[in-house]
């Protein structure tokens, strides 16, 4: 048994979970599945949890875990903080509705604007699903083409137009110069297929004569500056800057989904670790500190189009009933200004390498033939004996071990996203990153 699970009572590495089974039968009943979206989904079964606070997460049979999960990563500053307890209280005791236009708003934007270098004018929406919708949109209308491109293996969403290629089986994939389109547990279309191009994710190559292939047509090229819940995977330099060169040459509009990356790898999110500024960005997650908030941005010429004032007769629609939610804005200022203010996020970003780099001691010790990857407060561990560059390689690793290996931790007190990439923040601790690799090393020293 872990420091940890000591601390956190657990009496033995044998969880006791009888409640959170029962609940998960009888929610079976009701919900397909038993869950209210896929997010929720873990197996054997959900655990159904009670409270939060800080990095520690509790659930109905009285264990406590420490968070890597976060949510799959909004909580940037650890559950139930403060000073996002506060705003979010405010907000909604003054009783204003959605819709509602506050200060707290410019607030926000200005912060927005100062901190991401891509962004000069931004717009809020609820989620990330939406202001990627909001930025094909955009760029559809700027440019006057149709196709838009993603990366093999990169997640923007629920849409159709981006449920493509997600994660591919070997059999389906086709050649890596030219991934086939491959529907992502959906009915996709053909008609709504050809209008998404995939392209090779870190191969700068074969990316470039697709982008020039397809320019006359290509409206938007959409990019995780990290590779999410494909592993966190980052892109290497030369790829994001060969990848600006090309589509600015071409006119084809460059946008970073930083969903995952914003806030998290630095105050200025992938673009700024890069040095790489985008036509057009896409936060979600941490912008909103654990409220439901997302934010689309860009060149001030482009986001243009949505002004009706600007563009009476063909601007962009793009609105919504939950769009710059009062609560969201709120939670999401007091957390940017705690990230810009304090020293949260280097310190996270030095738990961030402590993590990656004792995983790395620990499956070199061991002779386990493994990847570790991420960027600042994001990590996961592909058991491969090759190096992870793309959503094809780490497919090609042992997946269902890193899944068996975060069910295991969960019995030492771990609670991850399972077989998805690790979430740090604020209120994680030096000891807390410790006792996580610690019970690693315990179950791969087993299995
Ligand atoms: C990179 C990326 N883009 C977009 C999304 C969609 O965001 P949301 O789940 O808020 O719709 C996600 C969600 O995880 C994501 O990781």
């Amino acid at each position: 048994m872990s420091a940890t699970a000591e601390m956190l009572g657990h009496a033995t590495a044998v969880l006791a979970l009888d409640r959170s089974r029962a609940l998960d039968a009888r929610a079976a009943t009701l919900m397909p599945d038993g869950i209210g979206a896929y997010s929720q989904h873990r197996a054997p079964h959900p655990l159904y949890l009670t409270r939060a606070e800080g990095a520690r997460l509790y659930d109905v049979d009285g264990n406590g875990y420490v968070d890597f999960m976060l949510g799959a990563g909004p909580a940037i500053l650890g559950h139930r903080h403060p000073a996002v307890l506060e705003a979010v209280q405010t907000a909604l005791m003054s009783g204003l509705p959605n819709i509602a236009v506050t200060e707290t708003q410019i607030e926000l934007a200005a912060l927005v604007t100062k901190l991401v270098p891509g962004m000069e004018r931004v717009r809020f929406v609820p989620t990330g699903t939406e202001a990627v919708q909001a930025v094909i949109k955009l760029a559809r209308r700027a440019t006057g083409r149709k196709l838009i491109a993603k990366f093999e293996g990169a997640y923007h969403g629920q849409a159709e137009n981006v449920c493509v290629s997600v994660a591919v089986p070997a059999s389906a994939r086709g050649p890596i110069a030219s991934p086939n389109r491959v529907p992502y547990h959906c009915a996709l279309p053909d008609e709504l297929a050809a209008l998404t191009l995939v392209l090779p994710f870190n191969d700068l190559e074969a990316t470039r004569a697709l982008i020039e292939k397809h320019a006359n047509d290509l409206a938007l090229v959409l990019v995780e500056p990290m590779l999410g819940f494909a592993g966190a995977i980052p892109a290497e330099h030369e790829f994001l800057r060969g990848l600006r060169e090309v589509t600015a040459r071409h006119g084809v509009l460059l946008a970073f989904d930083e969903v995952i990356t914003g806030f998290r790898v630095a105050l200025g999110g992938g673009q700024a670790h890069y040095g790489v500024t985008p036509d057009l960005t896409v936060l979600g997650k941490a912008v909103g500190g654990g409220m439901p908030l997302s934010a689309f941005g860009g060149r001030a010429d482009l986001m243009d189009w949505l002004s009706a004032e600007h563009h009476p007769d063909d601007y962009v629609f793009q609105s919504g009933t939950f769009s710059a939610f009062p609560m969201s804005l709120a939670a999401g200022l007091a957390t940017l200004r705690l990230l810009e203010a304090t020293r949260a996020l280097p310190d996270m970003l030095a738990l961030g390498e402590r993590a990656r780099a004792g995983l790395r001691r620990i499956v070199a010790e061991l002779g386990i033939a493994a990847d570790v990857t991420g960027l600042g407060s994001l990590f996961h561990l592909h058991f491969t004996g090759e190096k992870v560059r793309s959503g094809r390689e780490a497919q090609d690793a042992d997946h269902a071990r890193s899944c068996a290996l975060h069910e295991a931790l969960l019995a030492h007190g771990m609670y991850f996203y399972v077989g998805r990439l690790g979430f740090l923040s604020a209120a994680h601790t030096a000891a807390d990153i410790d006792a996580m690799l610690a019970a690693t090393r315990s179950v791969l020293a087993e299995t």
